[in-house]
């Protein structure tokens, strides 16, 4: 597939893209961007608020993804930011961190909220710091923007290039799979190897960041078992950034 085959749908304010691609996902073809320059209900992970600030990107793609295969989408669209950030700045501080997280400077740059859709369709709702850096009590990391690194670039310029870089990894995952994303991902991730932390709902768990199964759940050793995470916000143990 080309770039030019998301239609993109442009809004100045909304309450959520991702509640207005849901609305879309009976009637649209098969790639379609929601974009607004505002939300009002903006959503993030775990119940989490949103703060959107004019400046900043909100977008949601809708596409055809099978449920199963989310993790792959996960994987695909954050490091298609990562991508992003690096063709805008090679020498850039940039860092994923699970599950979908992307770190400029140490600080969260970036949000993905991914929700099923009707049919085969996918929301990935995507939030970007360009200009501001948000101050929300919600936010447990530190957060960063790219006007803050010094990359100067408009929200929709940034949207631009990001959808020429995510339909590239579309592309190769559609015709090599999974693999070669994960491997891309792990190279540029933060953790792996390492002793974390992964807090969730009920609790968290303690062990060694060895890897992603073929899902991108996180694989965690603790005592020579391995036990996949589904779930949690990852901590870091050595890095004195990390709240823990
Ligand atoms: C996170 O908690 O890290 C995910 C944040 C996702 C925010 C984006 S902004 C565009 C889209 N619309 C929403 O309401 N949420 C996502």
């Amino acid at each position: 597939m080309k770039k030019e085959d998301w239609e993109i749908i442009y809004l100045y304010e909304t309450g959520s893209t991702n509640d207005v691609a849901q609305q879309y996902s009976h009637v649209a073809g098969r790639y379609l961007v929601i974009r607004a320059d505002k939300q009002t209900a903006g959503r993030g992970r775990r119940g989490r608020n949103w703060q959107s600030l004019v400046g900043n990107l909100f977008f949601s793609l809708l596409l055809k993804f099978e449920l199963h295969n989310l993790g792959a989408l996960a994987v695909m669209s954050s490091l298609s930011l990562l991508e992003a950030v690096k063709k805008l700045d090679i020498d850039a501080d940039v860092l994923l961190k699970w599950p979908n997280d992307v770190l400029l400077n140490g600080g969260k740059l970036s949000g993905i909220l991914l929700e099923k859709a009707d049919g085969d369709y996918m929301v990935c709702g995507i939030g970007v710091n360009v200009e501001h850096v948000p101050d929300c009590k919600d936010i447990i990391y530190r957060t960063a923007s790219l006007k803050q690194a010094g990359i100067c670039i408009t929200a929709a310029d940034f949207l631009d290039l990001y959808l020429e870089i995510f339909t590239n990894n579309l592309n190769i995952y559609d015709e090599k799979g999974f693999a070669p994303l994960r491997q891309k991902w792990l190279d540029n991730a933060k953790g792996v190897g390492e002793n974390i932390v992964v807090r969730q709902e009920n609790g968290e768990v303690n062990g060694r960041f060895v890897g992603l199964d073929e899902n991108a759940n996180l694989l965690l050793e603790e005592d020579g078992a391995i036990r996949r995470i589904l779930a949690g916000d990852v901590f870091i143990k050595s890095d004195k950034d990390d709240r823990i």
